[in-house]
């Protein structure tokens, strides 16, 4: 099954997982459950409810048939359809699935005198894995179909409470694992890691963390995509309904590593998680930060001008209503400049009085790239449009949609846009910024949460440059 081709995999999100992940994310869950090293039976139901063809069941399966070794195996495996379930929409695999954990019940069977034999149950059946009247599960564990879903208006109803703009099926899936266990149940998710910081699944984060509070994460860190077969960031979650004290956070590539144990993240707002045990003490330190960026007076948003939908309005010369374009290679060295690869599309004609509402910035802003190459060692690239540089620029420009733009919402934010900028340029905010999320994307909702310190620490930072600032950021988030 891991052997489908990459299209088909991509179209049906039939992406399989590999036996050491499902191993671990079944370790994870025993984990969560308070078992011991010895082989346990399964407390109640277990369920995938997106079970392909039943990798994730196999651990459990093995482990239980394992316990019940000296128990009466004709009632074993009569019993195995309350104890373990897989749901998949795609009968194919459901029976494929079914057939593969029937060949883990043959040395059980073997027990079972001649006879009485009867025929092994089916484990996987074809259904609708978000069906709400499923029965309650001891265990929900899944790894669920990405993407984005449009739903009908009865389904928005459904999920209001966890969806917010465009729905992605994962998040769904998460939500209905969440709400559908028993008392103690443990929700055990092989997913993206988008649910942990973007706007788009805030809702799902503030439900999830009422509902059934993260109690583990493993964050994969695949970056060919060969583990997973999806390129973004990975990891494995677990989630407990049951309120406990700590979360423990792992990574893994080739081997598991310990990252850090932290106070499991709590409501709507990203989640700040390290991904390296180098950031632990900076997102314990972040986490207790009583401001943000926006609570400290600035408003994200994204550059407006997307190129490919303006294509015939782009110019390399100045002429009359053009204004001048920044892109994200502009933003280089703490400065704002004219990287001449872009000077071939250097201007934007406006078309109208409204056209250059949406378009142009008018006023001094900080600016940050929005999206940085893997192998570029920042994550934040900032510079501070002065007034100058916006006066030299004609005093009015278009900021491309690969750049964040960072304005004051009040007459005296608690930071200097030139401070901003340097604040932001620090060694600590990027990893700041590494704990909210994984990837290169640097979105402006993640920009605005990014945790400050109380206003006075902020005020003594101004007039601070270079290794001074840098110690005193570091200071305030607890890095020696
Ligand atoms: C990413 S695969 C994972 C399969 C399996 N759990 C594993 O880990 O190997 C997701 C599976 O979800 C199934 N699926 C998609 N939508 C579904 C739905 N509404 N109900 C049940 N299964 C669904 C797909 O057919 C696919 O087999």
């Amino acid at each position: 099954m891991q052997t489908l081709s990459p299209s088909s995999r991509a179209q049906h999100g039939q992406h399989y997982t590999p036996a050491d992940l499902a191993d671990h994310l079944w370790l994870q869950t025993r984990v969560a459950l308070g078992w011991n090293s010895e082989d346990h039976r399964l407390p109640g139901l277990l369920r995938d409810p997106a079970a392909g063809s039943g990798a994730l069941l196999l651990p459990p399966l093995r482990e239980h048939l394992r316990a019940a070794a000296s128990d009466d195996a004709a009632l074993t495996l009569a019993a195995l359809p309350q104890m373990i379930e897989g749901i998949d929409q795609d009968g194919y695999a459901a029976w494929v699935g079914s057939v593969i954990l029937a060949a883990e019940m043959l040395p059980t069977l073997a027990r079972v005198p001649a006879k009485n034999r009867r025929p092994l149950p089916a484990l996987v059946r074809q259904g609708d894995g978000l069906d709400p009247k499923l029965s309650p599960a001891a265990i929900a564990i899944m790894n669920p179909p990405y993407g984005r879903v449009s739903l009908d208006a009865s389904s928005r109803e459904q999920y209001a409470h966890v969806i917010y703009g465009h729905a992605n099926i994962y998040g769904l899936f998460m939500a209905e694992g969440a709400r559908n266990l028993t008392i103690d149940g443990v929700l055990s998710a092989l997913v993206p890691t988008s649910f942990a910081a973007g706007l788009y699944q805030h809702r799902l984060r503030g439900y999830l963390s009422e509902q059934a509070p993260l109690r583990s994460v493993t964050f994969v860190q695949d970056r060919s995509g060969s583990f997973t077969g999806v390129l973004q960031e990975t990891c494995m979650a677990v989630f407990q309904r049951r309120r406990h004290r700590k979360a423990t956070v792992a990574r893994v590539n080739i081997r598991i590593e310990s990252v850090a144990s932290i106070v499991p993240p709590h409501g709507a707002g990203p989640w700040l998680i390290p991904r390296d045990p180098a950031d632990a003490t900076i997102a314990a330190a972040a986490a207790q930060l009583p401001l943000s960026l926006s609570a400290a007076g600035y408003h994200a948003s994204t550059g407006p001008l997307v190129w490919n939908r303006r294509r015939d309005d782009i110019y390399a010369r100045p002429g009359k209503a053009r204004r001048v374009i920044l892109w994200g290679a502009d933003i280089d060295g703490g400065e704002v400049r004219r990287d001449i690869s872009r000077n071939a599309q250097r201007y934007l004609a406006i078309r109208d009085d409204r056209d250059a509402a949406v378009m142009t910035l008018t006023e001094p802003a900080v600016l940050v790239q929005r999206t940085t190459a893997p192998e570029q060692t920042r994550r934040l690239v900032p510079a501070e449009l002065t007034p100058e540089k916006l006066q030299e620029l004609g005093g009015s420009v278009v900021i491309e949609n690969h750049v964040n733009v960072l304005r004051p919402t009040m007459l005296v934010p608690l930071l200097s846009r030139a401070t901003v900028a340097r604040v932001l340029a620090t060694r600590t905010l990027d990893r700041v910024m590494r704990c909210l999320s994984g990837t290169v994307a640097v979105s402006s909702y993640e920009l605005a949460a990014l945790p400050l310190p109380a206003a006075e620490v902020l005020a003594s930072w101004e007039g601070l440059v270079g290794e001074e600032l840098e110690l005193a950021v570091a200071k305030a988030y607890r890095l020696s």
